[in-house]
């Protein structure tokens, strides 16, 4: 397994591109199967979860097709082989589960391996179910599958999420284009990906209307066609990245930045101390006054503070001047990258889902272990600061979210690389 090796304590200085959402091309993929036209996406970034779900795409049967070096990837579901998503597959990648509105929506029957859990929590996918069922989807679970089918088309209902859940809403929605009548998706997720996706949507045929709000309704359809659509920017690469010269010091350009897909964070890092720009490419972000103030912050549904930006402002505040409070209300276990960061001298407290961070002088390299895509990244952060070499080990979690991200903070003057472990 690969490791990153990381000399601290050098400002970063420079440019980084930010690359297509991986959340907004999970949830885009699969939306190729409601239709057998080709659907096209490009601007896509080049990640192993993408590469997870091209599998998955495959083993059903579509024809996927990546050119520009896979940044434009071509799916066409014209007739599936099978309509099982098999659990080898969707155990390695939870998004899978979004492909179970699609198949069952096109071919009125689906058997999808119900994902388990991962290290940020047990994520369960009754939501998912249970918006299903109430569209007149037959549902049995057996064996860790979910089977699932429909006597003619899904129909139309009217679901109330008793929380945001993102994939529940892109999945219910997905499933909704080709049901009969109009489904009403009450208490929906709003990010920027499930717009994007309503965006694709519309574009093969589909009528949406409310993405964005908390309210979408969809009437179904006799059948959607192809398109090609442009993937939305990573709202979370953008903020990971923006905390880099945050926390190293020095001046950092994130090419394509949009202040609306991170105004949640904006809004903590002007409170941090941090002047964040509007520029012509993008957003430029460094430290005000040579410090980082500590603050409270608590992570929400869009247009909330992300959760999968928390582990990275957690390494950021490590290092604050004073005490900062962390509530992390979107999954019960969030907190691993604590312990590692504890490690490189950060005095940290968690209690149940607060974390209490007392800032202090300097963080000290030291080797530490990923558990999580978005908490390995932090990681990282706290080495670009840390006095001397930090080993980030289990780097694959890394890889499933960030492309390139050595070559992108080398640029800007990092010492970081990869070494076979
Ligand atoms: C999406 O996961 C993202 N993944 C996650 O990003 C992100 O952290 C999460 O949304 C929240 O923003 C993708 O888009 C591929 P949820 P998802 O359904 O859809 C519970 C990353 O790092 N829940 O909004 O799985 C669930 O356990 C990943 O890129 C149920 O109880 O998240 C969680 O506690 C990590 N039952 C909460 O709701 C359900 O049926 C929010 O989950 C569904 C969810």
């Amino acid at each position: 397994m690969d490791q990153i090796l990381v000399r601290g304590g050098r400002p970063l200085n420079g440019q980084i591109e930010i690359s297509g959402a991986k959340n907004a091309c999970l949830t885009l993929m699969p939306a190729a199967l409601l239709t057998e036209e080709p659907l096209e996406l490009t601007n896509a970034p080049r990640l192993a979860d993408i590469e997870m779900m091209t599998k998955i795409l495959v083993s059903l049967g579509a024809a996927v097709q990546l050119s520009e070096q896979g940044r434009r990837i071509t799916i066409e579901a014209k007739n599936f082989e099978q309509t099982l998503a098999h659990y080898d597959l969707v155990r390695k990648m939870r998004a899978s589960i979004l492909v179970l509105g699609p198949i069952l929506a096109r071919m009125g029957e689906a058997t999808v391996s119900l994902p388990g859990g991962c290290a940020i929590g047990a994520r369960p996918v009754d939501l998912h179910l249970k918006g299903l069922e109430a569209m007149g989807a037959e549902l049995e679970l057996k064996g860790g599958y979910v089977h699932a089918k429909t006597n003619g088309r899904l129909k139309a209902a009217v679901i109330e999420f008793p929380f945001v859940s993102v994939g529940a809403t892109e999945n219910l929605m997905m499933a909704a284009t080709l049901g009969k009548g109009t489904t009403v998706l009450k208490n929906a997720a709003r990010e920027p990906e499930i717009v994007d996706l309503a965006r694709c949507l519309r574009k093969m045929g589909a009528e949406i209307e409310g993405e964005g709000t908390d309210f979408i309704e969809i009437e179904g359809v006799d059948a959607l066609k192809g398109t090609s659509h442009k993937v939305i920017a990573d709202r979370i690469e953008l903020g990971t990245f923006m905390l880099a010269p945050a926390i190293t010091g020095g001046e950092v350009e994130l090419i394509g930045g949009k202040r609306r897909l991170v105004s949640s964070l904006i809004d903590k890092l002007e409170e941090a101390d941090i002047a964040v720009e509007d520029t012509e490419n993008g957003l430029k972000v460094r430290r005000k006054n040579g410090h980082i103030e500590a603050l409270e912050l608590t992570t929400e549904p869009y247009p909330g503070f992300p959760t999968d930006l928390q582990a990275q402002m957690m390494a950021l505040l490590s290092i604050a001047k004073g005490t900062s409070k962390i509530h992390e209300k979107i999954f019960e276990n969030r907190f691993m990258h604590a312990p590692e960061l504890m490690r490189m001298g950060a005095d940290i407290e968690v209690q149940g889902g607060t974390a209490i961070v007392r800032g202090v002088e300097k963080l000290r390299g030291a080797p530490v272990m990923a558990t999580d895509l978005r908490a390995s990244v932090g990681l990282v952060l706290a080495g670009l600061a840390a006095e001397g070499e930090t080993q980030v080990s289990r780097v694959y979690h890394l890889d499933r979210g960030y492309e390139n991200l050595e070559a992108k903070l080398a640029a800007c003057g990092a010492d970081i690389e990869r070494v076979k472990e």
